[in-house]
């Protein structure tokens, strides 16, 4: 097996850019800047971007092997309510931000960790002192990350009440032996619980995560785990495909023990996405991006990822998390004691930011569309200025001579083999300082 195709430690999925390591604490001047004054519009436009708000909820019932969020699986009930407080308080100071300009939420997202780990009365807590500041009663997606073991049928049904549109189950595999091995909290008869529940609540959008390449997956277990996706009926699934990036149990045990990878190879595990997406679009699915397929593309949209992957502004709240406004780049406190100290101080928890520059700005936009398998060249000629075949000649070239995608004056389309590696294609657009840095 040739060992660039073996899945190594290290980070793969691209989510933004300038990458992460180059943010710094000598940007906050340029985000306080950013947030501290009524929004800006985006180039080519009068006006200002679309806003979303992402809360993070960094509990988990138990740390799976091979997961790289900033999560605690240790933290007691009164922790619980002292993050609760903190995320309350930062919303509080984050409504009163002249960046928000009078705009109400277009999106919003509930991200972890494991949102669901919080119990009904918590959230409805959490819910009603957020209400005090800010709404979301006209937001277009209200999105909610659950892990099924988490779900009961009360809470389910208060997500819904509270104003969720988007439930995202983590399911990952339906082997109980796969989850078990990998260090998953849930087995699969929850996830069938759940999914009563979930369907009795009424969700607009009902999304299924999968990880293809998990420790111990086979050919086998694989296709039957697709079908098992495609008898639940979801609206949409996603699927990951299993990376390794530094601080994942697996990543510790191979740098530390020096033992072979677990995860199976590259070409492995695309294989296995292209036999699901294969099989869900023959069940009706079409595809949304290269790790989404969608039941009707009519009825779901995707505010969130959209909006931000066309330069939306997205306040961000909760320890570690990641915004934009008005084309600054920032990340909250990555520790519970910076970001609880900080908020009980009444500071707003700043970290770290980037000021990208307008044409960084134009990559940031370009990879991350790049990533739904079409680029609209106009788009960029409107609110860049640019024409990115011209801008780009020789590295679009060089993947259509790779069979990655084909161009004409009008668009980029990705072929099959191009999505199912695109995050690989992406650092060819980078500048040249950033394609060697490591990405987070
Ligand atoms: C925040 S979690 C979703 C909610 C909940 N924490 C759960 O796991 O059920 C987001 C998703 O990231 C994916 N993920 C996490 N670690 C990954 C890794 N190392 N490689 C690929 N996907 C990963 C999983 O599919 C997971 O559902
Ligand atoms: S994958 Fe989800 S449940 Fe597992 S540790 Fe990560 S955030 Fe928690």
């Amino acid at each position: 097996m040739a060992t660039e195709s073996k899945t190594e430690v290290g980070s793969y999925f691209i989510s933004n850019y300038p990458p992460f390591s180059q943010w710094s604490a000598e940007a906050l001047d340029d985000v306080r800047a950013a947030l501290h004054a009524p929004p800006l519009s985006p180039p080519g436009s009068s006006e200002p971007a679309p806003l979303g708000l992402y809360l993070h909820i960094p509990f988990c019932r138990k740390r799976c092997k091979f997961c790289y969020f900033r999560v605690y699986t240790d933290k007691r009930a009164e922790d619980v309510e002292t993050y609760v407080s903190a995320l309350a308080h930062e919303i509080e100071l984050v409504s009163k931000l002249e960046v928000m300009g009078g705009r109400p939420f277009r999106f919003v997202y509930f991200g972890g960790g494991t949102p669901s780990f919080l119990s009904g009365k918590q959230l409805t807590k959490l819910v009603d002192r957020l209400r005090a500041n800010i709404n979301w009663d006209h937001a277009e997606e209200v999105t909610f990350e659950c892990e099924p073991g988490t779900l009961s049928e009360p809470k389910v049904a208060t997500l819904r009440e509270l104003g969720v549109t988007r439930l995202s189950l983590g399911v990952e595999n339906f082997s109980d032996a796969v989850l078990e091995e990998n260090g998953r909290a849930h087995l699969s008869p929850e996830v069938y619980k759940a999914w009563d529940w979930i369907r009795a609540a009424g969700f607009p959008n009902v999304n299924i995560d999968l990880i293809a390449g998990m420790v111990g997956e086979t050919w086998d277990n694989w296709k039957d785990c697709i079908k098992k996706t495609i008898a639940l009926d979801p609206n949409s699934v996603t699927i990951y495909q299993m990376e390794l990036p530094f601080n994942t149990v697996y990543s510790k045990d191979i740098l530390g023990n020096q033992i072979e990878t677990p995860v199976a190879d590259w070409p492995l595990k695309r294989a296995w996405v292209k036999y699901a997406f294969d099989e869900l679009a023959a069940a009706g699915y079409s595809v949304s991006s290269a790790y989404t397929m969608v039941k009707d593309k009519s009825k779901v949209n995707f505010s969130y990822r959209d909006n931000l992957w066309h330069g939306s502004d997205l306040l961000a709240t909760g320890v570690a998390s990641f915004g934009h406004a008005s084309g600054v780049h920032y990340q909250n406190e990555p520790d519970w004691a910076g970001y609880v100290g900080r908020l009980e101080q009444g500071e707003l928890p700043l970290y770290r930011g980037m000021k990208p520059t307008p044409h960084q700005l134009l990559v940031r936009e370009m990879i991350l569309q790049l990533k739904t398998g079409r680029l609209e060249v106009d788009y960029f000629r409107r609110k860049f200025g640019v024409d990115i075949l011209e801008h780009w000649r020789s590295e679009f070239q060089q993947h259509a001579d790779d069979e990655l995608l084909s161009f004409n004056d009008r668009e980029v389309t990705l072929t099959r083999k191009g999505l199912l590696r695109v995050d690989g294609m992406l650092p060819a657009f980078f500048e040249p300082e950033h394609r060697g840095v490591r990405y987070t």
